[in-house]
C-alpha cells in the first residue's frame, strides 16, 4: 500500500474510532456517498461554520446572512440553468461489469475496474428530483437544491430592502446541498448530500470605457469604484488568507485559474482554491464571476425587476455577482488531513523500552472540538476526583471539555492528543494544598501550574491567542 492511501486509511479509521465521522446507515451495510458526523465531528463542523461566519459576516459591515429553504419553486432551477445541459456530467457505463464513471475522470477509454468496453457517453443531470404533496406527477415535481446561492438570488430584493443595503454588499448562507454525483468517493470529498458556505457579492457591472476612465482615478481610494475583476481578486485573496489563518500550510494551498471550457455554466471567470489532499491537488472552494447571469435570468423567468437603483447617480442596473463557495465537509476534510501528524517513537513519557508511534491532531485551537481535558491524577482518591469534577463543572459553561479518569496519565494524554485537545488539565495532590492545577499544552508539551481562580481567564486567553 502506498503512503498516500495508508494516510487516508489512518484518517478514515481515526474518524470512525474517535467519533468524528461514521458511514451512513452502517447497520444496513452503508449508503454510499453519505456520512454521519459523530459527537466530535459535529463540534468540528460547527466550529468551521462559526469561523467562516465570523470572518465573512460578523467581522464586516457589508455582508449580511440568510437561511433560505432547501425546497424552492422548480422555476428557480429552470432560470439558473441547472435543469439543462449546464449542470450535467458525461456518464459512461462498462458493458461488462456495468459500473458507471464520469467521462472526464477516466484516463483511458476502458473500464478502470475490469478493462471492459465502455458505452458511448450520455449526459446525466445532477439535480435530485423529489415530489411535493401527495400526488407524484409533473406538477408536483421539484428538486433538492444543488447550490445554496439560488436562495440568495431569489431573496435579493427582500434583503436589499429590509436591511437597507447599498451596493457593493454581500449575502452569506450556510446550508445543505444535494447532487446526484455519478462517482462519489474519496471518503467525504465528493458526497451526494453536503453542506456549503456561500457568499454572493453584488457589485456594479463592468463600466463602459468612458466611465471606467472616470472611475479609474478614484479607484485606489474608493472601493465603490472597483470593477468586478477587482472584487474577484479581492475575494480570492481574502479566502486564501482564511485557510492560512486556520492552519493550512502555504505549500498545501494554491489558486488555479480555470480555462473557459472547464468552467461552470454560469461563470465568466473561475478560480479554484485547491488543497493538496493525500490523493492529490483537489478543489476545496470556487471563486466565480457569475456576471449578471443569475439575476437577469430570475428577472426574465419571474417577470420581476431585480435591478438596483442608485439614488446618488440616478443609475439603474442588474448587479454583477462575485461568488465564494466552499464545502463545509470538504474544508473539514482538508483541515483534518493538514492536522494529522504521526510522531514516530512517541512523544509522551512511557515506561515501555520501545516507544510506539503516537499521533497528534494539530487542529487550530479555534476549530478543535474539545478545548480542554480534565484528568484527576488518580481515580482512587475521592478528594482528587471530587476536585477534578468541580473543575470540570467550572470550565464546561465556557468551553467544550471532557472528563477522563481511565488509564494512566500517559494514556490519557495520548487519547487527548489524538483528537486534538489543546489543553490537558491535571488535578493532583498539590492541587488539594495549593488550589492550582497543571496545564499541559498539546503542541509545546510544556506544563505550567495555574491557580484555579485564574483558570477560566487563562484558558480564554490561550484559546484566543492564534
Ligand atoms: N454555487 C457555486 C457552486 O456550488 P461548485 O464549485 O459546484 O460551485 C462549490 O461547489 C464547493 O462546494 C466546492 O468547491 C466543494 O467544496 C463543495 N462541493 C461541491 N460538490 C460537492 C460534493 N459532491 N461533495 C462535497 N462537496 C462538494
Amino acid at each position: 500500500m502506498n503512503k498516500a492511501s495508508n494516510l487516508m486509511q489512518e484518517i478514515v479509521s481515526l474518524c470512525k474510532r474517535r467519533g468524528f465521522i461514521f458511514p451512513s446507515s452502517e447497520i444496513y451495510n452503508g449508503f454510499r456517498s453519505c456520512y454521519d458526523f459523530g459527537s466530535l465531528g459535529v463540534e468540528l463542523k460547527n466550529n468551521i461554520k462559526q469561523a467562516w461566519w465570523k470572518n465573512i459576516v460578523q467581522n464586516r459591515q457589508d455582508v449580511v446572512g440568510l437561511d433560505a429553504s432547501i425546497l424552492m419553486s422548480p422555476k428557480v432551477w429552470e432560470a439558473s440553468g441547472h435543469l439543462t445541459a449546464g449542470f450535467a456530467d458525461e456518464l459512461v457505463e462498462c458493458k461488462s461489469c456495468h459500473k458507471r464513471f464520469k467521462l472526464d475522470e477516466l484516463k483511458e477509454n476502458k473500464c478502470p475496474e475490469c478493462k471492459g468496453e465502455l458505452t458511448k457517453p450520455r449526459k446525466f443531470n445532477l439535480m435530485m428530483k423529489t415530489f411535493v404533496g401527495p400526488v407524484e406527477d409533473k406538477a408536483a415535481t421539484t428538486y433538492l437544491r444543488a447550490e445554496t446561492c439560488q436562495g440568495i438570488y431569489i431573496n435579493f430584493l427582500n434583503v436589499l430592502n429590509s436591511m437597507r443595503m447599498k451596493i457593493p454588499f454581500g449575502i452569506a448562507q450556510i446550508g445543505k446541498s444535494f447532487r446526484n454525483e455519478i462517482t462519489p468517493g474519496n471518503f467525504i470529498f465528493r458526497l451526494r448530500e453536503f453542506e456549503q458556505m456561500e457568499m454572493q457579492w453584488f457589485c456594479h457591472p463592468p463600466a463602459s470605457k468612458t466611465t471606467r476612465n472616470r472611475r479609474e482615478t478614484k479607484r485606489e481610494t474608493d472601493a465603490k469604484n472597483w470593477e468586478p475583476d477587482d472584487w474577484f481578486n479581492y475575494w480570492k485573496e481574502e479566502r486564501m488568507k482564511w485557510y492560512l489563518d486556520f492552519g493550512i500550510k502555504k505549500e498545501n494551498l494554491r489558486a488555479v485559474e480555470i480555462p473557459e471550457k472547464d468552467r461552470a455554466h454560469y461563470a465568466k471567470r473561475q478560480i479554484d482554491i485547491e488543497y493538496k489532499f493525500p490523493f492529490g491537488w483537489k478543489e476545496v472552494e470556487g471563486i466565480h464571476d457569475r456576471g449578471d447571469w443569475d439575476l437577469s435570468n430570475h428577472s426574465k423567468y419571474s417577470k420581476k425587476d431585480l435591478s438596483y437603483f442608485n439614488e446618488a447617480d440616478k443609475e439603474k442596473y442588474i448587479p454583477h455577482i462575485i461568488e465564494t463557495s466552499v464545502g463545509v465537509d470538504r474544508s473539514l476534510f482538508a483541515f483534518l488531513c493538514e492536522a494529522y501528524e504521526e510522531v514516530k517513537g512517541g512523544r509522551t513519557k512511557t515506561t515501555k523500552a520501545v516507544k510506539e508511534s503516537e499521533m497528534v491532531l494539530r487542529l487550530d485551537k479555534r476549530l478543535t472540538p474539545i478545548k480542554a481535558s480534565i484528568f484527576p491524577l488518580v481515580k482512587n482518591k475521592p478528594e482528587i476526583v471530587k476536585k477534578a469534577k468541580q473543575i470540570f463543572d467550572l470550565l464546561k459553561p465556557n468551553f467544550m471539555c471532557q472528563y477522563d479518569e481511565a488509564g494512566s496519565i500517559g494514556r490519557r494524554y495520548r487519547r487527548a492528543d489524538e483528537i486534538g485537545v489543546p489543553f490537558a488539565i491535571t488535578i493532583d495532590f498539590d492541587t488539594l494544598k495549593q488550589d492550582d492545577v497543571t496545564i499541559r499544552d498539546r503542541d509545546t508539551m510544556k506544563q505550567e501550574r495555574i491557580k484555579i481562580e485564574n483558570l477560566v481567564e487563562t484558558l480564554k486567553q490561550k484559546l484566543n491567542s492564534e
